[in-house]
């Protein structure tokens, strides 16, 4: 086990992409996979539904953070308060995950830091895929970072076949980024924020999703080839 931490970041402009729900299912999963490392889930979306349903698995090992402790009187977020808890968190050795709300922009991903992941999630359609080209274009222009850039991985959601993957590729083909598995469409990843008694709900979506966040442990931890940058897509 690597002793320094890792910050993930679901964001893209465009709501309803799945950043929540693969940040939430990603965050349990991690913290299941990693069973040494500490975990915090940080929902900056202040309807903080995400919050209500991950409560109850908070524990000495798995921690959530609300927006309200990084937010300014204005609503914008306070960068400076989330970079300073990260820099603690990453030296602490933790993972954390971090799920960005709708209508964020690139300049609000200034605590992103050199060797953080940048999870973007988009379907295949044609809104999901020209916001998120908006969105990259400006966050791969975005200069104020300086040398300290992430990894940024687009992540296709709710892929029912190949073809709905050609269609990413294909948006995709000449952005230096890497390009994730396909998270597929499926109903038990829609019934994760209902409040229940038992966990029977999350279960299923976690154990519907367990090579896909095996995958996706494996490009946080490991795999030197994940690393590599490209000035062309890179399928990981
Ligand atoms: N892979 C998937 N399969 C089925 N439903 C999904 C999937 N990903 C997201 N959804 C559903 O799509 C909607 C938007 O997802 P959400 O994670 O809230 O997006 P975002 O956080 O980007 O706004 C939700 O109703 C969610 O349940
Ligand atoms: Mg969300």
């Amino acid at each position: 086990m690597s002793n320094l931490g890792r910050v993930c970041v679901f964001c893209n402009s465009k709501g309803g992409v799945g950043k929540s729900t693969i940040s939430f299912l990603g965050s349990l999963s991690l913290y299941m996979i990693e069973s040494d490392r500490q975990t915090t889930f940080v929902d900056l979306d202040s309807q903080a539904t995400s919050i209500t349903a991950l409560q109850k698995f908070t524990n000495s090992r798995f921690t959530i953070e609300t927006c309200h402790s990084y937010m300014l009187e204005n609503g914008q977020l306070n960068a400076g308060a989330l970079t300073q808890f990260l820099t603690g968190r990453r030296r602490n050795g933790y993972q954390v995950i971090v799920d960005m709300p709708a209508a964020s922009r690139p300049q609000d991903l200034l605590f992103v830091g050199e060797g953080d992941f940048v999870f973007i999630p988009t379907s295949a359609s044609d809104a999901d895929i020209a916001a998120t080209h908006t969105f990259l274009q400006t966050l791969l222009v975005d200069d104020r970072r300086g040398k300290t850039s992430p990894f940024i991985v687009v992540l296709p959601n709710m892929i029912d076949d190949d073809e709905d993957m050609q269609i990413i590729r294909r948006a995709f083909w000449d952005f230096p980024v890497f390009l994730g598995r396909p998270f597929s469409y499926n109903r038990d990843f829609r019934k994760i924020f209902r409040s229940r008694n038992d966990d029977t709900n999350i279960l299923r979506a976690l154990q519907a999703g367990s090579e896909y966040f095996t995958w996706m442990h494996s490009v946080i931890y490991g795999g030197a080839e994940s690393r590599t940058r490209s000035s062309r897509l890179t399928i990981i």
